[in-house]
């Protein structure tokens, strides 16, 4: 079977996009590839220099002179894969509530936009590729042959991420969770370059009160439909 080379999956926090995607990339051998990671990267940088996330021009100096690097998983803790910024594994920390706080102020900035997107579209050009974001179908890989726009409601979402948090033994709180989630929603959506939106062919679909397993079938469904 001819599998379709580009698959775009965007949707909001926590619609299930990473685990859908790793899933079929296995499946069809193909890279997946998270383009959240490289946000998270740089804006746990940007943290850690100390720069402040308000700061655009230093914000973006810094996210054009950097190279983040995603390799195959070294070490089985449960990473899809290592995330390496100037030769530092941040793979856990770019998980912290600190950068999900402030990821969405650094990834509206055009600057950030045009140096990571120039990066993701080197990697998609190579094809065989499963590319997980925000904005892959409508802006970093408009020509790919399938674009899938998972959505569920903000409480599922943040009943997901409660619990994926809670699994790490981390302290959490679904009011916060919810709220934070709520916010960045809100910036994604609303920014001027690339906002969270479907692109206009792509396929919705609500994956509330559905398993991993059910949507898994129905997008291997509609990539066979597209042979
Ligand atoms: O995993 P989760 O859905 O919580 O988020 P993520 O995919 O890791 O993305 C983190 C943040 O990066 C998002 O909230 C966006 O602000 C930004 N992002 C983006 O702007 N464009 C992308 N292609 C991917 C992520
Ligand atoms: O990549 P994204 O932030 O969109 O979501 P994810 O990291 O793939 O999924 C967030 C959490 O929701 C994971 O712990 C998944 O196992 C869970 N999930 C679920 O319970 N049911 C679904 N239909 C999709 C995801």
């Amino acid at each position: 079977m001819k599998w379709p080379e580009v698959i775009a999956i965007d949707g909001p926090a926590a619609s299930g996009k990473s685990t859908l995607a790793k899933k079929i990339a296995d499946r069809l051998g193909y890279l997946f590839f998270d383009t959240g990671v490289m946000y998270r990267a740089i804006t746990w940088l940007v943290l850690a220099r100390g720069i402040a996330p308000e700061d655009e021009l230093q914000v973006t100096r810094l996210a054009e002179r950097t190279l983040i690097e995603v390799r195959p998983a070294s070490i089985p803790d449960g990473r899809a894969c290592d995330i390496l910024i100037e030769g530092q594994d941040v793979t856990w920390e770019i998980r912290q509530p600190e950068v999900d706080a402030n990821v969405s102020v650094v990834s509206a900035y055009p600057g950030v936009r045009q140096a990571l997107t120039m990066q993701q579209r080197r990697i998609g050009a190579r094809g065989r590729v499963v590319m997980v974001g925000r904005d892959i179908g409508t802006v970093v890989l408009p020509e790919a042959e399938v674009k899938i726009y998972l959505d569920a409601s903000v409480e599922e979402r943040a009943r997901r991420r409660y619990k994926e948090m809670e699994a790490r033994g981390e302290v959490v709180d679904y009011d916060e969770i919810l709220a934070a989630m709520r916010r960045r929603d809100e910036i994604d959506s609303t920014r001027k370059v690339a906002p969270l939106r479907p692109a206009e062919d792509a396929v919705t679909i609500d994956s509330d009160g559905k398993t991993l397993d059910q949507v898994f079938e129905e997008v291997m469904c509609i990539l066979a439909s597209r042979n």
